[in-house]
């Protein structure tokens, strides 16, 4: 008795938990321009990005691995980020860290949101994970019906690629131009979500166009030394017979 009674319970939790257990849908890749050996970040998006990041999701999240004078690795100048982090009140060298208390967030969303330092590196799919998140966000009745017949969780909203598609994350990207842009660039919501996205793979790597041009003086430098050791051989082997 007792054991049917157990597998009934784990019959019962299998069914419930498989839709919910099953993994985000899969997301579609994007072209982003830090990809492959001469990647880079344009200084242009980056800023977009930063914009993005310090206007809309700096109002939750923090990145605490990030400080205004970290950007002067990607080509700012100290004047540039000077200035940028002035119009904020931070000294350059302070990280980027969210104004609102722990305590209020869980209040709030029921959890602290996560750090976005390293985000991007965190969760499969990484950038495209990132950029299908904050453009998949959905309030189709049917949809959400669908997935949820008894109605979404409290206080979760319906995110096609979330994990369980109930995000306590309310859609932060709600509409264009919640930010201008320096350079006049329209900003659309996949503009600024694929903006933010690239600041946010920038702050989890800051040293990774760095290590792809090394990389590339690596393979350079393998190259001449292969000639030269097969200079050198030629000279050493030029007076025996054979070779
Ligand atoms: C109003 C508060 C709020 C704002 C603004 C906000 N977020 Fe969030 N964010 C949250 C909360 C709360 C979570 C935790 C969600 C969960 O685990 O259900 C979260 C989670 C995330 C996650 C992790 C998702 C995962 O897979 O676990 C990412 C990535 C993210 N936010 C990116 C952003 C970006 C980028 C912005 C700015 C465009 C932003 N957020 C703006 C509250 C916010």
């Amino acid at each position: 008795m007792k054991q049917s009674v157990l597998a009934l319970t784990l019959l019962a939790f299998t069914l419930v938990a498989t839709p919910f257990a099953a993994e985000g849908v899969k997301v579609e890749k994007q072209e982003w321009s830090f990809q492959g050996l001469r990647g880079s970040y344009d200084k242009d998006q980056l800023l977009r990005g930063y914009t993005v990041f310090t206007n809309v999701c700096m109002a939750c999240h923090s990145a605490k691995y990030v400080s205004h004078r970290d950007m002067m690795r990607a080509g700012f100048t100290e004047a540039e980020v000077q200035a940028l982090a002035k119009n904020l009140n931070m000294n350059i060298d302070q990280k980027l860290l969210t104004a609102q208390d722990n305590q209020t967030a869980v209040e709030t969303f029921g959890k602290i949101p996560p750090d976005l330092s390293l985000m991007t590196k965190a969760r499969a799919g990484l950038a495209d994970y990132t950029y299908a998140l904050l453009t998949g966000y959905s309030e189709d009745p049917e949809l959400i019906a669908h997935t949820f017949p008894k109605g979404l969780p409290a206080g979760a909203h319906y995110n096609k690629y979330f994990p369980g598609h109930a995000i306590a994350m309310p859609n932060p990207l709600t509409g264009p131009d919640m930010v201008t842009y320096h350079d006049q660039t329209p900003a659309s919501v996949e503009q600024m979500a694929k903006d933010v996205t690239l600041f946010m793979q920038w702050a989890a790597e800051p040293e990774r166009i760095e290590r792809q041009h090394m990389g590339l003086y690596v393979i350079l430098y393998l190259v001449i030394f292969t000639l030269l050791a097969y200079l050198t051989k030629r000279v050493i082997w030029k007076d025996v017979k054979g070779h």
